[in-house]
């Protein structure tokens, strides 16, 4: 009997792989905030400094972080450019996708402008609108230059949408100075908000959504540096625990929204990936996995975390008519999780998508080259 299952199994499993179909993704476009930010927001608001990009860029590209980010993994594995940034006006090429992510965006608008609290303008509404212009013009355009450049429609319904936001919701509502029982209060706004994003880009055509959750940003030295916590408030990794709910309530809510999506849109294909467990794992397993002080950042200035809001990664003054870099790399960014104490390393990037890659940790579990919608296959 025992033997009998197993064969019925193992002849399932067969099937699955397969009716499996790569998908063959002709674009990627890719909606958020820093956490796969390929430039926007340096676009608009200048450069980020050395030495960002130095481990695989060799120089600075837009990216907070030291290489690639998860995006870029992404991108590499699907066989496609890395995801040019929309507010790029200078030699972009749309045709395989467009990332209209920037470092520092909400899904919800602000009332405080970029220089007060450095929250990104381009909030997932604003994000929403620039995506809408960009079919639009895509379509329509008649011009055979822009036509090299910009999408076709069926890239446009058959790429893969990315959606990786949240973090910078629930950090600013604790920077407006909610208490935890606020800031909870305020998630299904936070949801609602981010389910009308991803309803207009299906009325737009897309199909085909991978959506990570947001990660636990309780662990992150920003974070701890801002907001000094009691010891009942920290975990047994020295992570910020009430964050870390927090991230996990917003992320209930979040693959509820999805389920709900699903519903009313049985054409398209939804992935909820638990990015969160990821990045927990890479920083609570660090050194299982090779990785040294996961709660410091590896470029920064100072204090416990090796980071100082007032003189972050790359921060230099100068003295005498010389530049003294102040904020500078660590010796090997290689075994080192966290970046600037904001984000992750190239090296911790990397680790992060190996783990999602292939559907481990996604709902339902599909492969990231699988993740079309049904009708396509
Ligand atoms: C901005 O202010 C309005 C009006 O007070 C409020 O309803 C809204 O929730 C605020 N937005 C955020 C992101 O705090
Ligand atoms: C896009 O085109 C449609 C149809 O022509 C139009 O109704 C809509 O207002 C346009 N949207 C934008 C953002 O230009
Ligand atoms: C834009 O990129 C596509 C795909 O990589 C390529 O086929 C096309 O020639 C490029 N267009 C221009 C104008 O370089």
């Amino acid at each position: 009997m025992g033997s009998y299952k197993f064969i019925f199994f193992a002849t399932l499993t067969i099937q699955c792989v397969f009716a499996a179909k790569n998908c063959n993704f002709p674009a990627i476009f890719n909606f958020g905030d820093s956490n796969s930010d390929t430039g926007g927001l340096a676009a608009s608001f200048g450069p980020i400094p050395s030495p960002s990009g130095e481990t695989f860029f060799h120089s600075p590209q837009g990216r907070d972080c030291d290489g690639r980010l998860v995006i870029d993994f992404i991108a590499q594995s699907l066989g496609l450019p890395f995801v040019h940034p929309y507010l790029d006006s200078i030699g972009a090429n749309f045709t395989r996708g467009a990332n209209f992510a920037t470092a520092g965006s909400t899904i919800r608008r602000q009332n405080t402008t970029f220089f007060q609290t450095g929250y990104s303008p381009f909030s997932m509404d604003v994000q929403s609108w620039q995506y809408d212009q960009f079919v639009n013009r895509s379509l329509s355009t008649k011009n055979a230059v822009f036509k090299e450049l910009l999408p076709t429609a069926d890239s446009i319904s058959n790429g893969l949408y990315t959606i990786d936001v949240g973090q910078n919701d629930l950090t600013s509502a604790y920077v407006q100075g909610m208490t935890t029982e606020q800031v909870m209060a305020e998630v299904p706004d936070m949801i609602k908000k981010l389910v009308i994003v991803i309803q207009n880009i299906y009325w737009n055509g897309g199909r085909s959504f991978w959506i990570h959750n947001t990660g636990p940003f309780g662990c992150l030295p920003y974070v701890l540096d801002r907001f000094p916590l009691t010891a009942a408030e920290v975990d047994k990794f020295g992570c910020g625990s009430t964050f870390n709910s927090v991230a996990q309530y917003y992320n209930k809510k979040l693959k509820e929204a999805v389920v709900q999506l699903r519903k009313q849109f049985p054409l398209a294909s939804f992935t909820y990936v638990d990015i969160y467990s990821v990045k927990f794992a890479v920083i609570t397993k660090a050194s299982e996995l090779g990785f040294e002080h996961p709660l410091m950042a590896c470029c920064g200035h100072g204090g416990k975390y090796n980071f100082n809001i007032k003189w972050g990664c790359g921060y230099t003054y100068w003295i005498h008519g010389k530049p003294v870099q102040v904020a500078k790399s660590c010796k090997d960014p290689s075994v080192r999780v966290n970046w600037d104490g904001y984000h992750f390393t190239e090296a911790a990037n990397k680790w992060i998508f190996n783990q999602i890659v292939n559907g481990a940790y996604s709902d339902p579990p599909t492969p990231i080259s699988q993740a079309c919608s049904a009708k396509d296959s």
